[in-house]
């Protein structure tokens, strides 16, 4: 039996940005300003970067979800593989993962994107990042205050 768990599921930020961007707009229906600024938390971009010392090594990459494959993909420094998306209201929620490699250092389906956590981390800006560096991979949500998620395996 498959039980019908879909308030559960819905993530605590999704729940705050309906209730905190909606109120507003109720509050002040008439202000086109309020109006451009509304954000569900529904649709990201997903950025994975190469930010590692040297280029001797090629940056490997390969992500895939439940129905798509995003293919192999390689990276230089600076190099940003990115992709966009729209988060699901009930299941299957949409979740991405990647392999990558940098010579003898890697991971392996790693999440880059699930609606139970990595959407509450970059709900506010919508864009998720994650950039690959000598030591472990690292994430961010404005591509500015990084902070180190996994270390190499
Ligand atoms: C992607 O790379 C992997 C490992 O290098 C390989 O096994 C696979 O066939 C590649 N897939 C595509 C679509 O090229
Ligand atoms: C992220 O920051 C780097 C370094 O400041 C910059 O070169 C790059 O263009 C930025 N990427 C995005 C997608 O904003």
């Amino acid at each position: 039996m498959s039980s019908f768990t879909w308030p559960g599921r819905m993530s605590l930020c999704l729940m705050a940005c309906i209730v905190l961007e909606i109120f507003p707009l109720l509050v002040s229906s008439s202000d086109r300003m309020s109006v451009k600024k509304i954000r569900f938390c529904s649709k990201f971009r997903v950025h994975i970067i190469d930010g590692f010392s040297s280029n001797n090594l090629p940056f490997l990459l390969h992500c895939w979800s439940k129905d798509q494959d995003l293919g192999n993909h390689t990276l230089y420094i600076g190099g940003d593989f990115n992709f966009h998306f729209g988060t699901r209201f009930w299941p299957p929620y949409t979740h991405f993962n990647c392999d990558m490699s940098w010579g003898p250092k890697n991971l392996h389906d790693v999440t880059v994107f699930d609606q139970g956590k990595v959407m509450d981390w970059c709900c506010s800006s919508g864009q998720c990042y994650w950039r690959a560096q000598d030591d472990g991979l690292y994430y961010s949500n404005d591509n500015s205050t990084y902070a180190k998620k996994y270390d190499w395996k």
